[in-house]
């Protein structure tokens, strides 16, 4: 990693802030598309903001039944809850097509087959802690290059550097600059 892209990406905030730096990226990501949103890592960051842009629909998916244990009181006719233990048979069920997809689950292997099986499916995908400097911290080495190809191969990406970790928009279809650009402009 050169000295510029470690200056970048250094840890500058106490743990537990570091796991919200994707707010923004997801709030904006969700309110331009508040269709069909699946969450993946339900937390104190992600879950009750999602569930309050009131997206068409939500489905929470959490791994660890102690965690989501703490949220599913939010739990609606168009916010659900799921427990998964196997992600293939999750998505089997669940399929693919989502509009937006909060990709911030443990552990990140998973974020990686996940996102893999997702593209080309969803309109966006928000994918927290793509930084070198994390993905330096999360996967081994031999898997930091294929995650960072996996984050190149979509036609449309945006990253949130302005504060580590980083997050990014994905999409294949959706030219997400230029709608974001549009949206704010739309709104104002
Ligand atoms: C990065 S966290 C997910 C954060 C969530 N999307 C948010 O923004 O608040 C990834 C996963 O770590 C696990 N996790 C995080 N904090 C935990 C805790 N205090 N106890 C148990 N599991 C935890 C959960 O399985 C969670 O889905």
């Amino acid at each position: 990693m050169t000295t510029e892209a470690k200056e970048k990406t250094k840890p500058e905030l106490c743990q537990e802030a570091r796991w919200g730096t994707h707010i923004p990226a997801m709030t904006l990501a969700v309110s331009l598309l508040p269709g069909k949103v699946l969450e993946l890592g339900v937390g104190y960051f992600s879950t009750t903001i999602l569930h309050n842009l009131k997206p068409e629909y939500l489905l929470s998916v959490e791994s660890n039944p102690g965690w989501m244990a703490r949220f599913v009181n939010q739990q609606s006719d168009i916010h659900k809850f799921r427990h998964v233990v196997d992600y293939d048979k999750l998505f089997n069920t669940i399929g693919l097509k989502w509009d937006v997809v909060l990709v911030d689950h443990a552990p990140y292997e998973q974020r990686f087959h996940d996102l893999a099986r997702l593209k080309g499916h969803c309109g966006m995908l928000v994918v927290h802690d793509t930084d070198e400097y994390t993905l330096a911290q999360l996967l081994k080495e031999e898997k930091i290059n294929k995650m960072q190809e996996l984050l190149d191969s979509f036609k449309y990406r945006i990253d949130f550097n302005h504060v580590a970790p980083q997050t990014s928009i994905l999409s294949d279809t959706i030219d997400v600059g230029s709608v974001i650009l549009t949206g704010i402009n739309v709104k104002g």
